[in-house]
Order: C-alpha cells, then structure tokens, then sequence
C-alpha cells in the first residue's frame, strides 16, 4: 500500500516534469523555426525517392556529430543528396555575423563528381562580387596550377572555401564564422568524395586536421581526412607575396599527381 502511494505521487511528480520538459522543447523548436524561418527556409519537407521512402540520414560517422537534429540550424543541409539540394538548404544565410557584409554567398564551383578538391580560406573581394571562388588574382594563380601544372580544366576540379562569405577586410574566420559554416564544407565534402583535398593555405588545413601546426610543417605530406587523402599547401596569396615558394607547391601538386594517376585499390 505503502508502496503504490509512493508510486502514484511519483507518477504526478513525473508528469509536472514531463509537462515542464514538453514546454521548455516546444519553446526551443518554436526559437528553431523562427531562425530557419530568418535564415529562408521557409517549407519543411522530408524528400522521398522514387518508391515513396525517406532517404536515410547520412551514416558517416564523422557527420554524425555536425548533423545536429530536429533543434539544429544545419538538419536540412546535413541530409542534402546533392549539391544543389544543399545549396537550396543554405539559403540566404544568416546563421554568422558574416552575412550582411556579403554580394554573394560563395558556394563553391566545379565537377560534382571531382577526383580533386581544392579548399581555401574564404572568398576575398573579387569572389564575393562574382559568387564564384578563386576568380582574383589568387584565384588566376590557383587556375595556372590546375590547367598549366595538372594538365586539367577548372570545370575538371572542385573549388571551394571554409566559409562561404567574405570575411570583412579580408581578414581571418573568426571559429564562430568556421562553426557555423563548417557542416556545410563537410557535407559538400562527402557529396563529392574526392579521392584528394588539396587543403590551400593554413586556414583550410588547420580547421580540417583540428591542429595548430604551422603550414611549413604539414605541407608536402600526406595526411587523411575521414578517409580522404589530404595534401596540404601554400596558399595562392601567400606565393603572390613569396613567388620563390612556388617550386614547394609545385613538388606538393606532383605528389597528388601520382596519388591521381595511381589505380585505385
Ligand atoms: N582566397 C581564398 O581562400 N578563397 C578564395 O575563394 C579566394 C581567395
């Protein structure tokens, strides 16, 4: 008797709780929707294929931690299956204080399906008026290393950035800006599945290894990034200012070279 007392003022102590819980969620998704509401995202949907079944959720254990779920500003982008489809979920972002300063939000350009993925640190001013990475004079130089060093065409390669609007003055990302940018990256990332990133600068490498190590330290070998080959290197800016530079990236771009020309196993 004794016991079922207990019991039952337990029970209307747990509904208190429940009904407490249930407001304090009602109130983090109503603060959720309005952010997505503000960021244009507008409709939400769950995509079927063809047969009518919701696609999974991404496995990639290493995505697992950004996806975030139902309260995440990232869910939508996170489940994307192409890149259009993430384009479409980043929206006209507001999720970092960058985006009042941008033209363009600077997606990234290139082959879906490239074997090689160039990241960089953020589009600079010529990026941002035109909406396309590396296009200034950085970007001519990253474009001779590519058609004149490789052998291939822009349209061959991937291109993109750490963070997709420019930072004010061209200056660093600060890590809220990386954070709120990076799922984005790592879910472009896995859509294309590159065999090689080539990791353009400290920036770029430093925030895909997580690592403080100096650029002359881990450039020119081979590092791996959630199971992508990863060769970081200068940046094209850094070889404007230090051209002699330019014969080390060039011995980095003839490694992934070979790793490209080597069959896969
Ligand atoms: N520098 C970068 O890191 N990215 C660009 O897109 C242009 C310059």
């Amino acid at each position: 008797m004794m016991l079922r007392c207990f019991r039952a003022k337990k029970t209307s102590m747990d509904a208190d709780r429940d009904l407490e819980e249930l407001t304090t969620m009602v109130a983090s998704l109503r603060r959720h929707l309005q952010r997505m509401e503000r960021a244009g995202i507008r409709n939400l949907s769950i995509a079927r294929d063809a047969d009518g079944k919701a696609p999974e959720p991404s496995q990639a254990s290493w995505l697992r931690g950004v996806e975030g779920g139902l309260f995440s500003d990232h869910a939508e982008a996170c489940r994307a299956t192409s890149l259009e489809e993430l384009r479409a979920a980043i929206g006209d972002c507001r999720r970092c204080k960058l985006w009042p300063g941008r033209t363009h939000l600077v997606f990234g350009v290139g082959n879906p399906q490239a074997h090689v993925m160039f990241i960089g640190e953020g589009p600079g001013r010529d990026e941002d008026l035109q909406g396309e990475p590396f296009v200034g004079r950085a970007g001519q130089l990253l474009t001779d290393i590519i058609v004149k060093g490789m052998g291939l065409g822009r349209e061959d390669v991937y291109i993109a950035n750490v963070v997709k609007c420019r930072p004010p003055e061209n200056r660093n990302p600060e890590p809220d800006e990386v954070e709120a940018c990076e799922p984005f990256l790592l879910r472009q990332i896995e859509l294309i599945s590159p065999r090689v990133i080539v990791a353009l600068g400290k920036f770029a490498v430093q925030t895909l290894l997580k690592t403080k190590a100096p650029i002359t330290r881990l450039r020119g070998v081979w590092h791996e990034f959630n199971g992508i080959k990863i060769m970081p290197t200068f940046h094209p800016a850094y070889l404007l200012r230090n051209p002699g530079d330019k014969k080390l990236v060039w011995q980095d771009i003839k490694k992934v070279i070979e790793e490209l020309r080597t069959p896969v196993t």
